[in-house]
């Protein structure tokens, strides 16, 4: 059954949503370490969906700082939003695409891509738009499943980006990349600072 055959009300589209991003929490404590991600921050989360990762992070930067959490889908950021009040966190959330981001009410020390830049229609123009809203001292963290894995689970392999590609177009949008490494779950990982 395809995902447009379950998804007879918006209702059931954002319940398949949350059970399937639930499925990846695991990931933020490993995300979070590998970003440096530390109390008092403030956390740019793009393409944060159901929040499912980007609650994790609010937890972690506490009562001091922010997660400020990006997405098309208001649908999914209504629900981030009322588990964040429910869990007594700090999570702002603004209805929109990375390629027309509007003011941030706080600067980012930390910007999380994590299983969202495969999905974005130009991947280039996304990553010339994080650079543009990206403070000095920032680390861009990115994730994304790797095509020579398997495809045991996550993206299907045809649809997932190959890192040479992926440090390309942070090379032609203005950043140096500082770490590269394989990562759980079929994923590599990146981080990048502005050059
Ligand atoms: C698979 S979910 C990733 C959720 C979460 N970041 C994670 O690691 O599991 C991809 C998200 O990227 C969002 N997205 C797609 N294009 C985007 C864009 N141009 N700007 C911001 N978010 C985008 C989608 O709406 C979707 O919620």
């Amino acid at each position: 059954m395809t995902d447009l055959m379950q998804d007879a009300t918006p209702a059931a589209r954002l319940a398949r949503l949350i059970a399937r991003q639930a499925e990846k929490r695991h990931l933020a404590a490993i995300w979070a370490e590998a970003a440096g991600l530390a109390p008092a921050m403030v956390v740019l989360d793009i393409g944060a969906g159901t929040g499912a990762l980007a609650l994790e992070y609010a937890r972690i930067v506490g009562p001091d700082g922010w997660v400020i959490a990006l997405d098309p889908d208001a649908l999914c950021l209504h629900h981030a939003s009322a588990e964040a009040d429910r869990r007594g966190l700090r999570l702002r959330t603004i209805t929109g695409s990375i390629e027309s981001l509007p003011a941030l009410p706080a600067a980012p020390d930390r910007v999380m891509l994590t299983d969202a830049l495969h999905h974005m229609d130009d991947p280039g123009a996304g990553l010339r738009a994080i650079r543009a809203a990206m403070p000095e001292h920032a680390t861009l963290f990115i994730a994304e499943y790797d095509p020579a894995a398997p495809g045991a689970v996550g993206a299907p392999p045809a649809k997932r980006l190959p890192r040479a590609c992926v440090r390309a177009m942070l090379a032609d949008a203005g950043f140096a990349v500082t770490r590269d490494a394989d990562a759980p779950d079929e994923h590599y990982i990146i981080l990048a600072h502005a050059t």
